[in-house]
């Protein structure tokens, strides 16, 4: 244990945090404890673990590693990203209003509006890159500021400190909600900035290779811990073992997987950028974003997202993201290999004739780990290709 105590870098703690040799078996990666229950030496009395879904070891590691990441006080692990924030979402009771970004994924905006509207809870939208629409949109009881930045899938950027100001200043009692998936924890940490909590698709960059469906939550506050651990048990959306192990085999390559990210990923969108059929990209770090200063000033880098419209509009946007051949035409985000998708018609399709629609020509980009020449090779020729239909 001793050794593990001493303060670690982000690199580090990817590869040790919560994970100390098995002090059974001196395994020295995290076994997956493939078990629903728990002997006791006698009734009530049990060696810390009593039933699966409450708690499980190889989940322990996972949730301490998450909460090292993040500079939280407490990790929880769940089953899916939508898990995780629909846990959060318990949080807020009927009647009282949660002001969101209007530029969210389609999942998270689906829940609000068709699973948690009818029973009871009230949702706005705002733009939150613009500080005076959010000061003005908040209302006596806005219980919660639900943040994506970068945003999925325009990229905006929001000022976190600037929120946790807003929100805290208008009720000591509001919480600064931040969906870190797009940034991860190596890019931005936004606790240290001031936000409540943390929330994750562990699916995406954390786990890394599009192999498990997994969700997080991270905080701070003592009692916000207990009331989200006393859910986690109550509700029931927990993750499997072998899917925490996968998570955290992932998490220990995520710094370094991170850079290769945005090191295509900038050069995708300064290809895109100088392309003539291109007529936007969105890309934190590129010179065009509007918030590009204070994506500097709030992230490590950019990030492997990028988004763009051609001028051709949407029937061209459908012939491109159909004719790349490394790009996989896919769903998700985060892996190591490059996906394209048309948002408007695949991820964020629940939005359609919705203020949060997007516009059907927007391409995304998760830009893998592959060789850049070669991601950029693909995009021409798929340009190219479109351009001949
Ligand atoms: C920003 C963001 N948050 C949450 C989710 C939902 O996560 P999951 O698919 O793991 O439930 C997604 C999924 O695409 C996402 O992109």
């Amino acid at each position: 244990m001793g050794k593990m105590e001493i303060p670690m870098q982000f690199e580090t703690a990817c590869i040790h945090a919560g994970q100390t040799p098995d002090p059974t078996t001196g395994a020295v990666m995290t076994p997956i404890y493939q078990t629903a229950t728990y002997v006791q030496d006698g009734v009530g009395r049990h060696r810390g673990y009593e039933y699966g879904r409450t708690g499980n070891p190889t989940r322990t590691a996972l949730e301490a590693s998450l909460a090292a990441l993040e500079s939280g006080q407490f990790g929880l692990a769940y089953a899916s990203g939508m898990a995780a924030i629909d846990s959060v979402l318990h949080l807020v009771a009927p009647g009282e209003h949660v002001l969101a970004g209007n530029d969210v994924y389609g999942g998270t905006y689906r829940l609000f509006e068709r699973v948690l509207r009818p029973y009871g809870l009230d949702f706005s939208y705002v733009d939150t890159t613009d500080l005076e629409q959010v000061i003005s949109a908040l209302r006596p009881n806005t219980r919660m500021l639900w943040i994506e930045s970068p945003s999925n899938p325009l990229l905006r950027v929001t000022d976190i400190p600037a929120m946790v100001r807003i929100a805290h200043n208008h009720s000591k009692s509001s919480l600064v909600v931040v969906d870190n998936t797009f940034a991860t924890p190596y890019l931005q940490r936004p606790l240290a900035l001031g936000a409540d909590l943390v929330v994750h698709s562990t699916t995406k960059y954390l786990g890394g290779h599009s192999d498990i469906i997994g969700g997080a939550i991270v905080g701070k506050d003592t009692s916000v811990h207990e009331q989200l651990a006393y859910l986690q048990n109550a509700v029931g959306a927990i993750p499997g073992p072998m899917d925490c192990f996968l998570t955290l085999r992932g998490i220990k390559t995520l710094a370094v997987r991170m850079d290769r990210h945005a090191e295509n990923a900038a050069k995708v969108a300064d290809y895109l950028a100088a392309h003539p059929k291109v007529n936007q990209v969105y890309y934190p770090f590129h010179a065009s974003h509007p918030q590009v200063e204070l994506a500097r000033q709030q992230m490590r880098s950019g990030g492997g997202m990028v988004s763009f419209t051609l001028k051709g509009g949407a029937a061209e946007s459908i012939r491109v993201a159909e004719s790349t051949r490394l790009f996989t035409l896919a769903e998700s985000l985060g892996g190591v290999e490059s996906l394209i998708e048309v948002p408007a018609a695949m991820t964020h399709a629940s939005t359609a004739d919705s203020p949060l629609a997007v516009s059907p020509d927007l391409v995304r980009l998760s830009v893998g780990i592959e060789n850049a020449g070669d991601l950029l090779e693909d995009l021409s020729q798929a340009l190219a290709s479109a351009q001949k239909h």
